[in-house]
């Protein structure tokens, strides 16, 4: 029977882990055995004794695990030294951010193990049960409001009482995605006036269907890529939104920016003289903090006092709602072992050529396989040669 191995997050202050309970009987089911590190679930407050009861069993250390697994399963990418511990034919599984981690890709490769990345699940419909990036995302909206709302010294919604009116609480989201969707959300149900901004047009009709208002912007031409990703603007239209959203953004009391690009750096959307235009104690959240930051100034991990403005940085957002962030992100991995499970082998069915197989599996048998990820590599390698020459 194959191993399917769980390794504990080791990444500081990571709550979030790879399985729950419940997902320990259906691996069962699928016909694996389950292996996890102990205290795999402590910070969710799922006990070793919880998995052992749903039919896992603990590994006597990390190394053990990690050399016993078939399939490794984990949140973040292991780290650099456990690579050396896993077998040579095991598939692992987990976040690799491999746009920026490019040795260790190459640490993958060595070991000729075969990786999946779950930031590259192509978006096709047939994929959304496996797509960790939007559960994540999703969660990450909710947590954003929270954040913000804890922090502005104003309640959102409008209260007549007879001490007097409380006019309801102006939020701007910039960027409708999946997590900018949440978030209007979230902030409408807490009785905010919102507006949102996208340069996806498309985006308009989803936005004012949750309630909220559109902020038309006239950038030209702007446009997604085939799986539903924006294009990068020019300078030129950076500049125009900058100017454009900028009254909306003195006029409201919390701005959220969720502005990403695929496999880019994400925009800077706010300058340090946008945000010198709100009022002292509103609030920005900038959800790209880690990666760069929409927000001039924002600082990874920290909320940091911009001319009176409260600029939230924390990054790792779903990590708030950890239990549930787990509960969606197994899963999502469950959803994608359990789809190419072969019941007659009794194994995860690899297959390069598939549709959907081929757009995640970066690494296999000691090379690089992922088209766009070895193309991202090649034309690294060509701007630093082009840079030296
Ligand atoms: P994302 O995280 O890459 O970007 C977030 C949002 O920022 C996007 O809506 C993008 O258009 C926007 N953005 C980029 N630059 C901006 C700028 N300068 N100003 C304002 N907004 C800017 O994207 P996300 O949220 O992960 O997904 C985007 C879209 O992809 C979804 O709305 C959906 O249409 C599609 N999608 C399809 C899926 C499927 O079919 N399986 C699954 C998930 C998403």
């Amino acid at each position: 029977m194959p191993t399917i191995a769980f390794p504990a997050e080791v990444k500081a202050g990571e709550k979030r882990c790879a399985l729950l309970p419940v997902n320990v009987k259906a691996y069962k089911l699928l016909g694996a055995d389950v292996l996890i590190e102990s205290g795999l679930g402590q910070h969710i407050h799922v006990s070793d004794e919880d998995f052992i009861a749903a039919g896992a069993t603990v590994a006597p250390d990390r190394s053990a695990l990690l050399t016993q697994g078939d399939i490794i399963l984990s949140l973040h990418k292991l780290a650099g030294d456990d690579v050396a511990h896993v077998k040579q034919d095991a598939l692992i599984v987990s976040y690799l951010d491999p746009f920026n981690e490019p040795s260790f890709v190459d640490t993958l490769c060595s070991k000729g193990v075969t990786s999946i990345s779950m930031e590259m699940i192509p978006r096709i419909s047939r994929c959304q049960k496996m797509d960790a990036l939007s559960s994540q995302a999703s969660l990450a909206g909710y947590v954003m409001v929270m954040q913000a709302v804890n922090t502005l010294p104003n309640v959102l919604p409008m209260m007549m009482t007879p001490a007097g009116t409380l006019k309801p609480a102006k939020v701007f989201i910039i960027g409708a995605g999946v997590a900018g969707l949440q978030a209007i959300a979230t902030a409408k149900r807490l009785g905010a006036s919102v507006t949102a901004f996208d340069t996806r047009t498309v985006v308009a009709e989803q936005v004012r269907s949750l309630g909220a208002k559109f902020l038309d912007i006239n950038l030209g031409e702007t446009g997604e890529t085939g799986q539903g990703y924006a294009q990068a603007l020019t300078p030129e239209q950076m500049q125009i939104q900058q100017r454009e959203q900028a009254k909306c953004i003195a006029d409201s009391d919390i701005v959220i920016t969720t502005a990403q690009l695929f496999g880019r750096k994400p925009p800077v959307l706010i300058n340090q003289e946008t945000i010198a235009l709100m009022r002292p104690g509103s609030v920005i959240v900038d959800m790209a903090a880690e990666t760069g930051g929409n927000v001039q100034g924002s600082v990874s991990g920290e909320t940091v006092s911009i001319h009176g403005v409260n600029v939230i940085g924390t990054g790792a957002w779903a990590n708030g709602v950890a239990k549930h962030a787990t509960q969606m992100y197994a899963s999502n991995l469950y959803n994608l072992i359990s789809e190419f499970w072969s019941k007659d082998d009794n194994r995860f069915a690899l297959n390069i050529e598939d549709e959907v197989q081929s757009g995640c599996i970066i690494t296999h048998q000691g090379k690089v396989v992922n088209a766009m990820i070895s193309d991202f590599y090649a034309s690294q390698k060509q701007t630093t040669k082009d840079g030296a020459a």
